[in-house]
């Protein structure tokens, strides 16, 4: 692997322990403001000192991230479809590899949509970003989107993985499910997991985050349960235990009391200081 894209991988999946949290704050590229991210800077900016990347669009790069941010940047850049258009796998590449590179991210992530009507485009999509990725030094993250009609089962998913690795992506990130072991050994490169809808419980987001570490995956690239918790530096504090210091379930959550009554004092002396 060439220094460039050596580099950047090392942003995103860290050496020294081969995991990740990566927050996902693109769900307005297909979404619009989803509740809890409709101003992106007050969700992003008190998240920042706790993750290792970022995944986002350019327009919310440029509007709600300032430059002199160190944190690594995944950049989206499929989409061109919305929650009330036809159909939600009929995604284009909608940025260019000049202007990510003039963004300096650290990787790119793009949607496939394997079994749907537009399986071959999407899947074409990652073969295109791969062969400019490999040429520029920037990893390819491929997101296994799960159409309505899709089960998300070991089978489903580990089908998609597999695809995904096969066409060359360098990470790649789905949900996860029953016999999620299988999903990780039928697939080549490292497996991330989305956070999917907000669970009901908080227990729940810290089982699903250790589970599949447990089961071999390499980290989180997690939205919904994070920024859409009362207490989210908390709630990314317990679930960043459990992936870079193999906090049991019981741990993370001791620290998830602890850390939530400090977020609870900070929030009143940010309102009472305006700061
Ligand atoms: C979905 O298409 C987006 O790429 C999200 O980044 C992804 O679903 C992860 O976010 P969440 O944990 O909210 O599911």
């Amino acid at each position: 692997m060439d220094w460039g894209m050596a580099n950047r991988l090392s942003k995103i999946i860290r050496p020294k322990n081969g995991r990740c949290v990566m927050l996902a704050v693109d769900h307005g590229y297909f979404l619009g403001p989803t509740e809890k991210l409709e101003v992106p800077q007050k969700t992003i900016q008190p998240l920042l000192p706790h993750i290792d990347s970022i995944m986002l669009t350019r327009g919310v790069l440029r509007t709600s991230l300032p430059p002199i941010s160190d944190v690594p940047i995944v950049l989206r850049v499929s989409g061109a479809t919305s929650i009330i258009g036809n159909d939600l796998s009929n995604e284009s590449i909608i940025t260019s590899f000049e202007d990510a590179i003039r963004l300096n991210v650290s990787c790119l992530a793009l949607s496939i949509f394997v079994g749907s009507k537009y399986e071959h485009q999407t899947l074409a999509n990652l073969a295109t970003l791969v062969d400019n990725g490999e040429r520029y030094g920037i990893p390819i993250l491929a997101v296994t989107a799960v159409g309505k009609e899709m089960v998300r089962d070991a089978r489903y998913l580990g089908l998609a993985s597999r695809i995904a690795g096969e066409l060359g992506a360098h990470v790649v990130k789905t949900y996860y499910c029953e016999n999620f072991e299988k999903v990780i050994e039928g697939c080549p490169v490292p497996v991330i997991i989305a956070g999917g809808k907000k669970l009901a419980k908080e227990k729940d987001v810290l089982e699903l985050t250790f589970n599949a570490i447990n089961d071999g995956a390499s980290g989180v690239d997690m939205g919904r349960n994070i920024w859409q918790s009362d207490h989210p530096v908390a709630m990314l504090k317990a679930v960043r235990s459990i992936v870079h210091q193999g906090f049991t379930i019981q741990e993370a959550s001791d620290l998830l009391v602890k850390e939530k009554k400090i977020e609870e004092i900070n929030t009143v002396v940010v309102k009472e200081n305006k700061i």
